[in-house]
């Protein structure tokens, strides 16, 4: 090990702070490691037990990543209930106990603490409502809801009854919800009349509208009130879930089903087209969350666990919902945003709370540092004992700022690296028994086996120091199934560039202590905080405004986003670039897909540099956007080099 880099306070912390033995020790960690790659059946059938089935299962693995045959199975004459393993197996013990703290927007509004017991309640009542509007074992329900409890109990309403649920991020267009709705023939919206948010409203009941205008007649829509205020209303289509929830009743079954079952589905952006359906399993996928979520945080018994991410994000799939609830766990849900009122809104929750576990992303790390550390000073933050970052690589300055300022350099942070795909960390530090280092996601959890790639030849590298594509060997029981209503895509995807592997289109470096550090996504993805964006999507919302002739767009990097989107913009014949029609593009983008995609930068180029075949090299545009021109490489195949000096004199990022 590299001595200078190594946060050393780890394991010492841990036992010194909170007085617990952490989960897995350095030891554990290695010899668990090597048991669970050596015989993942014997490893996964005993890890299973820590899930209820209703019906034990006699396989464990059935996976096959041969292109042509993609097929990933585990578990699969098992069956069992996630909303069962989430409540109702807890209520002997812990009906009384917190399992969701609501923490609104407004911080003069009171905290929510909602038991076990009323958990099953409002679930129960939710999922009969459900049933009462015709959603069956099978049927996809889209969630278009703010971070309130109701859209906990909306997933696992959809859990115990076997729907299938697809979130959309209350932040997303309308456009964007109904091609998701009409994406997987969703029968049933789940929505609100308003999210408040950060002081703002947003008007998801009216985005609803809109979006159905573009469904079919047959889908329902049932709402939350949570504000209050008075919104259109069409008879026979549009259900009052507060009105329905005073007479529903409060018991149900919940219907086994077999591990294999999808419990729900996830839009997430690519490289190429219109963003596809992820589609997570039941036993797998909880068995891996709930897994990961215990030993990552080193989650005990009474601790108050927070994640900032929205349920929006397989972050709060994952870590607000299913992880902990599995583990019989306080969960926080926080409706608001972390500079609003003001910058100390995380910490002043932090404190209020007793949160012991405190996991969020790197942007809200970034924005909150440039703030000023008096606004973490305010607060008590004794209680915290882990720290946790995902959704984009994290700069060493942030990472000693969390560690320092907020976490007293006595917390051990996480730096878990993992996607949609994934279900769960992939690659993560374990409090007590990985050293950390400032950017690193360090090593393995357990049963997954990390490679790198040589991205020419596909070949594995085997030296421990290395740099190329960082690629999965082997399936983990929280992997993606497939692409909702299309396999091909899925193998296309994820196992044609690398034959025999999961893709994860991620490159990577190991160093010589064999630790992980994430460079980036090698495709055409970006990350605008922690928030993936493909940039096909809105290069596609871009031409489709009626003045754009043709649009390429690219990833920078941006001090607190991570990366900006950076947009080339060729105007039809005829139109002139103009302040307003940079702020008109600017609109559209946000309504065509949402405010997270709205473009930071605008580039007029009066043409791209292509190929003589006409494709477009966005190499060289990537460049330019870095202000990172000197070394554009080969340009003579360019079919008009002389384009390249345009958009270089009039770039827009100059460092
Ligand atoms: C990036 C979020 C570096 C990565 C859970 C990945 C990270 C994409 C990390 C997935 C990390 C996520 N360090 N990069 N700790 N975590 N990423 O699907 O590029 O929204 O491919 O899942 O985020 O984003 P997604």
């Amino acid at each position: 090990m590299t001595m200078d880099t190594i946060d050393r306070a780890d394991a010492s912390a841990i036992a010194g702070h909170s007085a617990r033995t952490p989960h897995v020790t350095a030891e554990s960690y290695r010899e668990l490691y090597a048991a669970s790659v050596a015989d993942p059946e014997a490893f996964w059938a005993e890890q299973a037990q820590r899930l209820e089935w209703s019906t034990p299962f006699t396989k464990v693995k059935n996976t096959d990543f041969t292109l042509g045959q993609v097929s990933i199975k585990w578990f699969e004459d098992g069956q069992l209930n996630v909303a069962a393993n989430c409540i109702d197996r807890h209520l002997e013990t812990r009906a009384d106990q917190t399992a969701i703290i609501f923490e609104p927007d407004d911080p003069a509004t009171e905290a929510q603490h909602i038991t076990y017991r009323e958990l099953h309640r409002s679930v129960c009542r939710m999922a009969n409502i459900m049933e009462d509007l015709g959603v069956r074992k099978g049927d996809r329900v889209v969630i278009y809801l703010p971070m309130i409890p109701e859209a906990a109990y909306a997933m696992l309403a959809c859990a115990r009854i076997g729907a299938i649920h697809s979130i959309v991020f209350a932040g997303f267009s309308p456009d964007a919800l109904a091609s998701r709705i009409n994406g997987c023939d969703a029968k049933l919206v789940i929505t609100a009349d308003h999210a408040p948010r950060g002081g703002r409203k947003t008007p998801l009941k009216a985005n609803t509208d809109a979006a159905l205008l573009h469904c079919k007649d047959s889908v329902k829509l049932l709402m939350v009130r949570r504000t209050g205020e008075q919104t259109s209303w069409i008879d026979g289509r549009d259900f009052d879930y507060n009105e329905l929830a005073l007479e529903a009743d409060d018991h149900s079954e919940p219907v086994p089903v077999d591990a294999e079952h999808p419990l729900f589905v996830l839009y997430t952006s690519g490289s190429t087209g219109q963003p596809k359906g992820v589609v997570h399993s039941t036993g797998g996928y909880l068995l891996f969350a709930a897994m990961t979520h215990e030993m990552v945080f080193d989650y005990h018994e009474g601790d108050v666990y927070w994640c900032t991410a929205d349920v929006g994000w397989v972050t709060g799939h994952s870590y607000i919902v299913y992880g902990p609830l599995a583990n019989g766990a306080t969960t926080l849900m926080f409706e608001g945003v972390p500079t609003w009122p003001d910058a100390g809104r995380f910490w002043q929750v932090c404190e209020k709370h007793k949160v012991n576990q405190f996991y969020t992303a790197p942007t809200a790390i970034r924005a909150l540092m440039g703030q000023g550390k008096e606004w973490v000073e305010k607060y008590d933050l004794s209680s915290l004992r882990i720290l946790g970052t995902v959704g984009e690589p994290i700069n060493p300055e942030a990472w000693n700022w969390y560690n320092e300022v907020v976490g007293g350099s006595r917390c051990p942070i996480v730096d878990t690296w993992w996607q949609t795909e994934t279900g769960g960390h992939l690659l993560t530090p374990l409090p007590g028994a990985i050293d950390t280092k400032p950017g690193s996601a360090t090593l393995p959890f357990f049963g997954v086996q990390p490679v790198v790639l040589d991205p020419h030849t596909g070949e594995e590298i085997h030296e421990t120091e290395c740099e190329g594509v960082l690629c999965i060997k082997d399936s983990w029981p929280a992997q993606m199934r497939t692409v909702w209503g299309d396999h091909d895509r899925f193998e296309k995807t994820y196992f044609s560039d690398y034959k025999g592997y999961y893709f994860s289109g991620d490159g990577c470096r190991r160093d010589a202590d064999g630790y992980y550090w994430i460079t980036g996504r090698v495709d055409d993805v970006i990350n605008v905080s922690g928030h993936r964006m493909g940039t096909a999507e809105v290069e596609s919302a871009l031409v489709a405004h009626a003045k754009v002739a043709e649009a390429a767009v690219v990833g920078y990097p941006h001090p607190i986003k991570g990366q900006g989107i950076y947009c080339y913009v060729t105007l039809m014949n005829g139109v002139e670039p103009s302040d307003e029609l940079c702020k008109e593009l600017e609109k559209w983008v946000r309504t065509e897909i949402g405010p997270i995609a709205k473009p930071d930068l605008i580039q007029w180029a009066p043409g791209l540099p292509k190929t003589r075949s006409g494709k477009i090299m966005r190499r060289i545009l990537r460049k330019i956007a870095e202000d990172d021109f000197g070394a554009l490489g080969d340009t003579s195949t360019l079919a008009e080099p002389a384009v390249v000096d345009d958009l270089i004199d009039n770039r827009m990022n100059r460092a």
